[in-house]
């Protein structure tokens, strides 16, 4: 921690922020990318925060290969590889919080009660040490992109936050550290997702502005894969996440979908 406070005060230009949890995929490289055009330096923090699982959660199998991940930041022009210990960022045990406020509510907030309190809470910290110019996050996580910059905006943190476009699959399964969960069976069910959100905005660019429509197109789609079991399917106000009922502006389509030991969660925005 004294040596990443020390790296920082001892750069005088930007300095770009990737808070990750390791098990890197290319999603993760083309955040560290942009960071890289966007700043001096670029650090990378990788940390399997324990207070975002909840207690029937996947903490203790989430996929972890530091040194690979070691390698590939090499490869990428990371300049600063920060891997905390649980010790390291809590050593009082989980201590203070960060209230992650209305955004935190519906959807990813409803089905993982305390997930954004214990995201919102690590990223506040991981960007208090750090002290970036910038930080990097996908909108595959639309959501916590939302969190996010509410607690940025709210509690004035001087940093600005950065949302890189999600990374997918040639077939269009969005990459993911958990799609190392997918057998090869659940591997080739899993573009169903992305299909389901496809359709949805094929019929909204034929003009459907009902949310309701667009929920069925989204739900048909998933009931054609019986490997995929639906979580939920949402058509929400990109800035709120509040369900829609008709769409006179920008929409978020997103979704959570069981597949095999996997949940997968996408989205796509129409504007
Ligand atoms: O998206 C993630 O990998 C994590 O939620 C984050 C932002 C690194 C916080 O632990």
């Amino acid at each position: 921690m004294a040596d990443v406070r020390a790296w920082r005060a001892a750069q005088a230009g930007s300095v770009g922020l990737v808070p990750t949890m390791g098990y890197l995929h290319a999603g993760h490289v083309s955040l560290v990318d942009q960071a890289r055009r966007d700043n001096d330096r670029v650090a990378v923090s990788l940390f399997v925060n324990p207070t975002q699982f909840g207690p029937a959660e996947d903490l203790s199998r989430y996929p972890r290969d530091l040194e690979r991940d070691r390698t590939l930041l090499e490869r990428a022009g990371c300049d600063l590889l920060f891997v905390p210990t649980v010790e390291d960022m809590y050593p009082h045990g989980p201590g203070a919080s960060v209230d992650p406020g209305d955004v935190a509510q519906p959807l990813e907030g409803e089905r993982r009660p305390g997930h954004f309190r214990g995201v919102a809470t690590v990223v506040l910290k991981l960007l208090n040490i750090v002290q970036p110019t910038r930080a990097y996050f996908g909108q595959k996580d639309a959501q916590q992109l939302g969190v996010i910059r509410a607690i940025v905006r709210g509690l004035d943190v001087p940093v600005e936050i950065v949302g890189c476009p999600t990374v997918r699959e040639p077939d269009g399964l969005a990459l993911s550290s958990r799609n190392s969960y997918l057998d090869p069976d659940d591997r080739r069910a899993a573009p169903v997702v992305h299909r389901a959100l496809v359709a949805a905005r094929a019929l909204w660019e034929q003009g459907e502005r009902r949310a309701d429509a667009l929920r069925e197109a989204m739900r048909r789609v998933l009931a054609e894969e019986p490997r995929a079991r639906v979580d939920y399917v949402s058509v929400a106000d990109p800035l709120t996440f509040r369900e829609l009922d008709v769409l006179a502006g920008p929409a978020l389509l997103s979704m959570a979908v069981f597949v095999g030991r996997a949940r997968l969660i996408d989205n796509l925005v129409l504007s």
